[in-house]
């Protein structure tokens, strides 16, 4: 906690005194009106992708300039965590980041944002994003943001060398093949399972509980009605025990958690592929390491043939103090040109149906074909099956179980999550 109060301190000294973009040509008595963007891709790999969407709106608007009022920290809980604060305040960004599903849900329910239906016609962009995540961000008729990436939460990110020095023959299948795997490599003296900050633990679990419950059990678990007291979850929860105790120390972020395994330090992490781009890019931004020898993937172990995903998609928050510069930004997230640029960097595959696939190589053209060809299933960390409310109550509750250890008491913290969700 206070790391992250420390982190959101610094946040609020650095916008303080408008940092954020040395270039900014809107504070310098320039007659270019600045564009807010708020996201929280601001470490390596991630920035990369951002950078190369930025570049395409300079050069289509001359008269705006790309203010980056990016948060720093992995899956956004300290930027959302000041966004809601300025959003509460009537003072938003002109235009944010926020996930596909119920985080988005929830921003629309309260207000906030401004429907986007006319860009959708002035675009056609019914015709190019696909129908069901469409319906993620759609209330009532009204379509409220512009998704820019679909990104797969549960992948199994491995070193391929170190699983060899320790006599695991192939990334594991099943759960009961992850602890055997993990137990190896503990043995040969490497850390198991890299781990970051908490939010990676949460994410960890999502994994977790679709590898152990199956696809269609996960699935009917996101509303307030649900039933979270079973004893499949019980072993659900064991399972997450058991795996967490071959956890190395906690990283920073998930970065330096990404690396421990591109450097052989260790054999595992559950991450989601934006740590892809992290691993591929060629630095700084990137690791410049190459797949199947450095690293490689599988789906998380028991979860193969499910897509757990999330989407990245951008708003239009109502009173945004420069609406034409968001709107100008909106249409290059939800161009070809500016999805093609972004996703090969970023570690997704584009959002509409129409990309040049002959970009998305490697894991991104094998993730392209698990996309179409896979079951669905919604990130728990990444905004897609539960509200902020309910989020934040599973985030406190492994938390809490990260001291105590205790699965009973977890499992209740999670049935009682479930009822107090208002989903
Ligand atoms: C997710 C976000 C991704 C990536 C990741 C790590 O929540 O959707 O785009 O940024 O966090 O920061």
């Amino acid at each position: 906690m206070k790391a992250a109060a420390m982190g959101l301190a610094g946040v609020l000294a650095l916008t303080a005194c408008g940092g954020g973009d040395p270039g900014d040509g809107g504070l310098g008595g320039s007659s270019k009106k600045r564009v807010e963007i708020f996201s929280w891709w601001t470490g390596p790999g991630e920035v990369d992708g951002l950078k190369a969407m930025r570049q395409i709106f300079e050069r289509r608007n001359p008269n705006f300039t790309f203010y980056d009022a990016a948060v720093a920290g992995g899956s956004g809980d300290q930027a959302r965590a000041l966004l809601s604060s300025k959003l509460k305040a009537n003072r938003p960004p002109d235009t944010f980041q926020g996930h596909a599903g119920a985080e988005l849900q929830g921003y629309i329910k309260a207000g906030k944002l401004e429907p986007l239906n006319f860009l959708y016609d002035e675009l056609r962009l019914r015709d190019v994003f696909p129908e069901q995540l469409v319906e993620q961000i759609t209330v009532d008729g009204n379509i409220y943001s512009v998704p820019v990436n679909i990104h797969r939460s549960n992948i199994l990110w491995f070193n391929p060398k170190v699983l060899k020095d320790a006599g695991v023959s192939g990334p594991p299948k099943s759960i009961k093949e992850f602890v055997d795997a993990l137990e190896k490599v503990k043995k040969a003296g490497r850390i198991p399972l890299s781990i970051g900050p908490q939010w990676t633990r949460v994410h960890l679990l999502e994994s977790v509980l679709l590898g152990s419950l199956g696809t269609e059990r996960y699935n009917a678990l996101w509303t307030a009605s649900a039933d979270w007291s079973g004893a499949d979850i019980t072993t659900a929860l064991e399972n997450f025990k058991k795996i967490t105790s071959y956890a190395g120390t906690p990283q920073e972020d998930w970065q330096p958690a990404a690396k421990q395994v591109a450097d052989g330090e260790a054999a595992f992490n559950v991450m989601g592929d934006w740590a892809y781009g992290y691993f591929a890019n060629p630095p700084d931004g990137g690791l410049g390491k190459t797949a199947g020898q450095d690293f490689d993937w599988a789906s998380a172990p028991g979860t193969d043939g499910t897509f757990m995903w999330l989407s990245d998609s951008f708003t239009l928050p109502k009173g945004a103090p420069n609406r034409d510069g968001a709107i100008a930004w909106l249409k290059v997230a939800a161009s070809k040109e500016g999805q093609d640029a972004f996703n090969p960097l970023k570690g997704s595959i584009p959002a509409r149906k129409d990309a040049d696939r002959s970009l998305y190589k490697d894991y991104l053209a094998y993730s392209l074909e698990q996309w179409a060809t896979n079951r669905l299933a919604g990130s728990i960390q990444h905004g897609v099956v539960a509200n902020d409310a309910w989020r934040n109550a599973i985030n406190e509750a492994v938390g809490r179980f990260m001291q105590d250890r205790d699965v009973a008491k977890l499992q209740r913290a999670l049935v009682g999550a479930a009822k107090n969700s208002g989903q």
